[in-house]
Order: C-alpha cells, then sequence, then structure tokens
C-alpha cells in the first residue's frame, strides 16, 4: 500500500471507531489497528469509500503512517495504555507521536510523558468528551503536552471537534497532562450535575407522586431555558422509554446502583491535595458509593423507619423552586470544579485559560450547556476570577434564587428524601459568602490538645495557650 495515513488510531472500539470516522469525514486518511481483528474488520466495513484502512498487524500500521508518524490512542486507562506504548515503541522512531485519547489518570499522563520524552518520542495528553454520539459527530476535544507536539494534529482536530458558532471545541490547554486534568475536572462536575439531576427526580417521584409520564414533560420544559444542557435533555428523554421486554418504562427495571469508572472520585481525591472544597462534587461520589450498598440499605429501610411524607403545598410553586435549586446547584458545581482548575493551574502550572475551558466545554461534550456561555463571558471579563460565585451576574443569579433552594432543601427534610449535593451546594455558598466561619473554635481546639497554635485577629504571629489554667 503506497498511501500514506495522516494518522493511526489504536484501539478500535467503539470510541476509536468512532472518532477514526470522524476524522475520515473530514478528509484525513487514517490507518486503525487493534489487537482483536473482529474490530478491525469492523472499521472496514463501516468505513465504506472512506479514507480509512483498518490494519490487523502492529508493524503494517507502523508503515502506513506519514513520517513523523502521530498515532492516536482510544484504550481504556491503567495499565493497558501503558502496554500499548510498550508494544508500539519498538516500531516507531524519535520524532513521533503518541496521543493518549482515552481517560488516564493525570499523574500517569505525566510520567509517561517524562518517560517517552527521554526516548525522543512526543506525547499529548487528551481528553475527549461525548461518548459515542460525540466521537462520532463532534465532541469536545482537551489536549495537553507540548505545544509544538499540538500544533501537528491541531487542523485535524479542529475539523473533528463539535462547533459552536463556528468555533471549534478544542484548543490547546497546556503543558504536560492540562488536557486530562481538565478532562478529570470535567467528569467530577459531570457526576455533580448528575447527581443534582437524580435529587430532583426523587423528590418529583417520592414527595410530589409523579410518574414518568409527569416527569418527562418536567425535565424537557426545564430543558427549554436556562437550564438547557445535554444531560437534562437526556433525561426528559429517558422518562419516556419504554423497556420492549415488559412493556414498563425502562427507568423503572434500572437497579439503582450507580456504577463508576474513576474520574469524579479522582476529581475530589485530587481536590483534597490541591486543597479546594469541591463538596457537590464529593456528594456525588459519595452518594454513587452508596448507592452500591444496596443490601445494606434495604436491611436499613426496614429498621430505621420513618416514611417519606407526600408534599402538601403548592406543587406548581414547588415545582418552580425545584427548578431554581438545580438552576443553583448547577452554578455551584460548575464554581467549584472551575476553582479545583484554577488552582491546579498554578500548582501543575498548566497556565490554564478558564474562559477557553468554558468555550471548548460549549458544545460536544457530557456537561454542555447554556450555563457555559455566562462562565465563558465571566472570564472573559475577569480572566483570573478565584471564584464563578464572585462573578457579579452569576452571583446575582445565585442571591436572586437561594430561596428557593433553601426551601427545596427543607421541604425535602421535612418529607425524609436525601438530598445532599443540593444541601451541601447551599451549605458551600453560605460557607463561601461568609466573613466570619466558625473556625476560630477549631483552632481554639487545636493548640488545646496538641499545642498547635493559633493566630489572634488582633496581633500578628503564633500563639499558645496553657489552657484551662488563668
Ligand atoms: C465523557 C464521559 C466519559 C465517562 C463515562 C462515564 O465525557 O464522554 O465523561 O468520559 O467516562 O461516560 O464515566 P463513569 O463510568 O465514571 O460514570
Amino acid at each position: 500500500m503506497s498511501k500514506e495515513y495522516e494518522i493511526g488510531m489504536i484501539g478500535l472500539g467503539v470510541m476509536g471507531r468512532n472518532l477514526s470516522l470522524n476524522i475520515a469525514d473530514h478528509g484525513f486518511a487514517i490507518a486503525g489497528y487493534d489487537k482483536d481483528k473482529r474490530r478491525v474488520q469492523q472499521l472496514q466495513t463501516e468505513a465504506a469509500q472512506k479514507t480509512v484502512q483498518g490494519v490487523k498487524s502492529l508493524e503494517e500500521f507502523v508503515t502506513l503512517l506519514h513520517q513523523p508518524r502521530a498515532v492516536m490512542m482510544l484504550v481504556p486507562a491503567g495499565k493497558i495504555v501503558d502496554n500499548v506504548i510498550r508494544d508500539l515503541l519498538p516500531h516507531l522512531q524519535r520524532g513521533d507521536l503518541i496521543i493518549d485519547a482515552g481517560n488516564s489518570h493525570f499523574k500517569d499522563t505525566n510520567l509517561r510523558a517524562q518517560a517517552l520524552e527521554e526516548k525522543g518520542i512526543q506525547f499529548l495528553g487528551v481528553g475527549i468528551s461525548g461518548g459515542e454520539e460525540g466521537a462520532r459527530r463532534g465532541p469536545s476535544i482537551m489536549p495537553g503536552g507540548p505545544k509544538d507536539a499540538y500544533e501537528r494534529v491541531r487542523k485535524i482536530f479542529e475539523a473533528v471537534a463539535a462547533h459552536v458558532n463556528g468555533d471549534p471545541c478544542v484548543t490547546y490547554l497546556g503543558p504536560g497532562s492540562a488536557g486530562h486534568y481538565v478532562k478529570m475536572v470535567h467528569n467530577g462536575i459531570e457526576y455533580g450535575l448528575m447527581q443534582l439531576i437524580a435529587e430532583t427526580y426523587d423528590v418529583m417521584k417520592r414527595g410530589l407522586g409523579m410518574s414518568d409520564d409527569d416527569l418527562h414533560p418536567v425535565y424537557e420544559q426545564w430543558n427549554t431555558g436556562e437550564l438547557n444542557s445535554f444531560l437534562l435533555e437526556i433525561t426528559a428523554q429517558i422518562f419516556s422509554q419504554t423497556d420492549p421486554g415488559t412493556g414498563k418504562k425502562l427507568i423503572d427495571v434500572i437497579l439503582d446502583e450507580a456504577k463508576q469508572k474513576g474520574t469524579g472520585m479522582w476529581t475530589s481525591q485530587d481536590a483534597m491535595d490541591v486543597q479546594v472544597p469541591v463538596p457537590t462534587i464529593d456528594v456525588a461520589v459519595a452518594m454513587r458509593n452508596l448507592s452500591a450498598y444496596k443490601s445494606e440499605r434495604e436491611q436499613a429501610s426496614q429498621t430505621l423507619v420513618r416514611p417519606i411524607r407526600s408534599y402538601q403545598g403548592d406543587r406548581d410553586k414547588f415545582l418552580n423552586q425545584l427548578r431554581d435549586a438545580l438552576y443553583v446547584g448547577m452554578i455551584v458545581a460548575y464554581a467549584q470544579g472551575m476553582a479545583e482548575l484554577r488552582k491546579a493551574s498554578e500548582v501543575f502550572k498548566y497556565n490554564l485559560k478558564l474562559e477557553e475551558v468554558a468555550r471548548i466545554w460549549r458544545g460536544g461534550c457530557i456537561i454542555r450547556a447554556a450555563l457555559l456561555e455566562n462562565i465563558r463571558a465571566a472570564y472573559h471579563q475577569q480572566p483570573d476570577l478565584p471564584n464563578l460565585l464572585l462573578d457579579p451576574d452569576l452571583g446575582n443569579v445565585v442571591i436572586a434564587r437561594q430561596e428557593n433552594l433553601r426551601a427545596v432543601i427543607g421541604a425535602a427534610a421535612t418529607l425524609g428524601l436525601a438530598v445532599p449535593a443540593l444541601a451541601v451546594s447551599l451549605a458551600y455558598f453560605d460557607a463561601y459568602r461568609s466573613a466570619w466561619m466558625p473556625a476560630n473554635l477549631i483552632q481554639a481546639q487545636r493548640d488545646d490538645f496538641g499545642a498547635h497554635t493559633y493566630e489572634r485577629v488582633d496581633e500578628k504571629g503564633v500563639f499558645h495557650t496553657e489552657w484551662g489554667t488563668e
């Protein structure tokens, strides 16, 4: 075969295959390789007349690629990424480029980048969001690594990414693991938003006694306004889906145990490391974990009895309050994620431009939402904004709707429904806007039991007191 392929793809699962077809749709010649020969065949079948070549051996794969080569891999995060790199390396030459487009942990990306740099191989860690459909029709792409390496594939990325008002949802984010860090936080926000939506579902289902048929139009209507977002769109759709086997609504035959691949947990873990509070995301991870304790929950439901009450007030008014509560929760979830990115950018020297992050999340990705336009505008006004809640426009939105969030949380507590993401979002807001916190007591306690010292409000320095003696 004489044709030179501009890029290669290793890993032809549904994401790798769809992205390859997307790349070919835009006129780039791409060679695809997978250990599983059926997947290679599948790519070939789906490729039809396109400039895609499925290959069954790694040797042949590398010979097809234009030199210096650009090899993208879309394989499950973890050991497999290292195995693919190990197998690929003997076939590569100095100056070739490897692109890891999976959900790798950013610390792994740093290690891989360093090891490959020593061998003269360039490495990009690229987050891709949008699921199967996004990969096929236009994802949001979050690249990090050496700028010149990005320039080599920029044309391809810009062509295949989702576009919003003609703007591609991709940009160079920063060095090293910047791309994978941004993707990780994207997923943390995703967890937060999903939990917030799930709480509104619970309040409406068990608190208001609404059926799936009632829920569908509510989410559909919410999705038309300021809450407009991909996650609300699919939520509305989910409530109208029937299970062909049982004839019931599919949602009602799905087990209430949420799985996870870990990226939301990583967001929380690293937020702890860089010391940024992201409690809405933390609680979303915790609730997925709690959902997995199904048998314990079943047992506890028999012993810790307190029937769920049904809401007695004005239902339409309450639905409006619930919509506002969700909107505030969403703003707080983004605020926490963006605050984590801001701090991580300092710590890891990513030099992230948060306006650009918001811009490339407006299309293609799972957390795309109308709100991202407001977030982008906020960082446009103040690139170094410490927290989105300090943006005058977003701050005013939260101030104007806070009473509705309080009303919902109060009602949920009375009904006996858990709304931890809504509740902790409000607590975060109340604590963040509080010039005084009861942390002076914590300082006093630490000094009392451990002589850890404290600072004073009226004098500089550190102090210790022999507590209990005057
Ligand atoms: C995306 C998604 C995706 C994610 C899974 C769900 O941006 O396209 O975030 O990357 O891995 O769809 O992740 P969990 O299994 O952790 O829920």
